[in-house]
Parts: C-alpha cells; structure tokens; sequence
C-alpha cells in the first residue's frame, strides 16, 4: 500500500532524473531488502534521481553525495528528516529536527546517557540475557531469530536503561513500529499522542528526581542552563525510543541472515573470535538499515540540477559502504577489511548517539550465538519476506540446526 499519492513532476526536474521508486515498497523488494536498493546503483542510473513517490521528492543515490546531504546543515536541512514531507512535518522531534549551533545541548543530555563508559557498565547485562534468550531455544532446533530474540534483546536492554517497565514492550513497539513503518490505518499524531498519554506520567514522577537512568537524566538535564519544558521533554524521549527500539532489531535480522547462509564467514569467526568485532563493523558497513530524508534550505545547482527550497532528498544508508566508488569490492563481505567508508550511522552533527550500544549488542549477539549454536541455516522452504521504509526489515527469520551440534555455555 502507498503512504501517500505520488506528485505530478515539478517543473524544474528534468525528466532523465525520474524514476519509479517508492522507498516503503522498492522494486524487487520480494528477493531482498538491500538488492533492491542496490538496483540504484546501475550505471544508467544518475547520482541524484527524483521519484514522484511519497509526495514526490530527490534520491541520493551514491556514497559521498549521501554522506555530504547528512552532514551538510547549512544547505540540507533535517527541520523534515523523512519523506512523505507532509507526515516528515509532522516529526519535529528533538535534536533531530535542529541544527548546529541550537542542537548541541541537547545532543549533550544524550550523549551522556550512551556514552561508552555508562554502556560498557550494561556489558554483563546484556551478555547474560542473550545466553539466557540462546538457552531458551538452543536444544528446540529451530527457532524465528526475530521473535525469539531480535526483538527481545535490544528492547528489553533499552527497557532496562530507561527504566520503564518491561511488560508495557508491546505498548510502546506498537506505537514507534507504527511511525517508522506507516501504513495509513492510524495518523502520525495519534501516535505520537498515544506516546506522550504514556511517558507524561513516568516524566513527571522522575522530575527533580535523582534518578541515574536515561529518562531521568534528560528529563533532570540542562539545556543552555536552563530547566527543559515539558514539550521538550517528551520530544527528546520520544525521540530515544524511536532511534533505540527499531534499529538494533532489524539490523541484528539481517546479519543473521548473512552468517546463516554463509558457513564459510561463520566458521572464521567460530576459528577467530579476536575477527568478531571487526566483523561487527564489516556486517554494519554492508547492511545497512535506515534511510532518511533532508529538505534543501535555498535555490541551488547541485550534482546537475536544479534544486528548488523546498524540495526534499532522501539520503539511504544502504547505498553508502556498498558502493564500489568508495569501497573496493564493496559487496563482498570481508571480516579482515581493514578500512571502509560508510555512513550505516549517519554523518556530521547528528550522528547517532547510540552507535556503541548499538555495536556492543551485536557483538555479544555474535559471540554468544556462534559458541553455543555454531551451525545453521534457514530452512529451505521458508519463504522470507522483506519491508523497506526508515527502515529495512526482514520479517520473521526462521532458523534451524542439528542440535548435537550445539553446546552449553561454559
Ligand atoms: C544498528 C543500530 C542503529 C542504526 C543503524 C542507527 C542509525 C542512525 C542514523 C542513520 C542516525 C542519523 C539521523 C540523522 O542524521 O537524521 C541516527 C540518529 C539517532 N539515533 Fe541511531 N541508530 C541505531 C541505534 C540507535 C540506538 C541503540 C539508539 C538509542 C538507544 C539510537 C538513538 C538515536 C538518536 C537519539 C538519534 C538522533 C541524534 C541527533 O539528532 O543528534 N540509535 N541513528
């Protein structure tokens, strides 16, 4: 289903830059979320393209121009980070939506709560729930990696570091999967209505509180030496769980999709487990999940064309570390890569936060999954189904192994 009408084209894009591609629905997205994104690196096809879908707006389609859009404030602007315009309107969630100089103290309030010293302290934590989630199924066989333990472990770790409770998990995923993945049966501001009717009363019962975790350090935080209003508040911690509960989720789906069909990557992990964390960043660099927009703040020539104020670019992470023109081999994937360049977490200013809570729970993912279930596959009649969107899902991963195979934590 469209999440809005396609636009008639403007008059100032010329028609060799139109194509046909709706970034919720990509062509080709039935054998694989990121084949079809890499489609838009055919040679005939320009670095920047316009599609007059979800309201009509530009894609950057190679690695520099995307990280150059990212990072760029002072001609891109995020005050609409994500397309269809009229529903990016809408967002205006903090930090994202400002920019430098404005943004900075309030990326300060997160950068605390995930700096890597507060999340190196979670690293038992994290490590023990994903030996208990393996346990759980390891002696079963089979399971669906995505039920019974993507969406469970990032979640229940982020449930965990914001202090809320774990049974309102369904509540809140309802709500976020809802605005990350529009599908037109409830508005964007009901749900966001629906998540600030949740946070306003755990906001105010942790204000003027001593509380040490992520809510109650930004509810309690400083901006520019003064108190934030409520209205700030609750953008910030929306804002927070919609960048920590989707992401890790649907990111961890797709490496495991990647080890399982690849015995030979796995077993050098399994004979070098020192490859795992460099193996983390080689997985992140080739797929990539989120894919945002920027609005172009003034009349400009740009990569060929004219750009009209107004007009919006949508900046997919997928198409960053793949492509050949900044990484050699770009598509193989190499645990011994020694460089690369990628933008899987975004570029310049808003660069997210969450990155190394994001890396440390893939990496015990890795580590915990292959000591103790070291084979398997996905069953040869399962039939995978992908979503495109903010970002990329593989919907439901079914995985199966010979249980002899497998062994107990030591
Ligand atoms: C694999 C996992 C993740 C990926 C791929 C990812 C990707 C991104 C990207 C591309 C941006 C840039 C947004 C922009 O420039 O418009 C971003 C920002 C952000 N991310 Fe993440 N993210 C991940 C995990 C997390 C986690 C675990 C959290 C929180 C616990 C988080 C919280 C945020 C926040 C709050 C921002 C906005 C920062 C700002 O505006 O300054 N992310 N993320």
């Amino acid at each position: 289903m469209t999440v809005s009408p396609t636009a008639s084209k403007p008059a100032h894009v010329p028609l060799e830059r139109v194509i046909d591609f709706d970034l919720y629905h990509p062509p080709g997205i039935e054998q694989g979320f990121h084949d079809a994104w890499l489609k838009l690196h055919a040679e005939n096809i320009p670095d920047l393209v316009w599609t007059p879908h979800n309201g009509g707006h530009w894609i950057a389609t190679r690695g520099t121009m995307i990280a150059e859009v990212f990072a760029d404030y002072e001609r891109f602007s995020c005050r609409v980070m994500l397309v269809p315009k009229s529903v990016g309107e809408q967002h205006q969630m903090l930090p994202v939506v400002l920019a430098p100089p404005a943004h900075r103290p309030y990326r300060l309030l997160l950068n605390t709560s995930l700096a890597p010293r507060t999340v190196n302290n979670l690293e038992g934590d994290i490590r023990a729930l994903a030996g208990a989630l393996i346990e759980r199924v390891r002696l079963n066989g089979h399971c669906d990696f995505t039920r019974d333990y993507a969406e469970l472990l990032p979640v229940q770790i982020f449930m965990r570091m914001v202090n809320l409770p774990q049974s309102d998990v369904g509540l809140i995923k309802g709500w976020t999967d809802h605005i990350v993945h529009p599908d037109g049966r409830m508005t964007y501001q009901k749900e966001k209505q629906h998540l600030y009717d949740y946070l306003e009363p755990h906001i105010d019962a942790r204000f003027g509180g001593t509380g040490e975790d992520m809510l109650s350090r930004i509810i309690n935080g400083k901006v520019n030496e003064r108190a934030l209003s409520k209205a700030e508040m609750l953008s910030l911690c929306m804002q927070m769980l919609l960048g920590g509960l989707d992401t890790v989720v649907n990111f961890l789906g797709f490496a495991m999709l990647f080890l399982a069909q690849n015995p030979d990557h796995r077993r050098a992990l399994i004979a070098e487990p020192e490859l795992i964390p460099n193996a983390v960043g080689e997985l992140l660099r080739r797929f990539p999940v989120v894919t945002l927009a920027r609005e172009v703040r003034q009349d400009m020539d740009y990569a060929g064309v004219q750009l009209c104020r107004g007009d919006m670019i949508a900046i997919p992470t997928p198409l960053v570390g793949t492509d050949e023109r900044l990484n050699p081999e770009a598509l193989q994937v190499d645990f011994r890569r020694s460089t690369s360049q990628h933008a899987t977490f975004g570029n310049g200013p808003h660069i997210c936060p969450g990155a190394h809570l994001a890396r440390t729970e893939i990496r015990i993912t890795i580590e915990e999954w292959l000591s103790r279930i070291p084979d398997f596959e996905i069953p040869s009649d399962a039939l995978l189904r992908f979503r495109g969107g903010l970002v990329g899902v593989v919907d439901g991963l079914p995985l199966v192994w010979n249980v002899a195979t497998t062994r107990a934590a030591s």
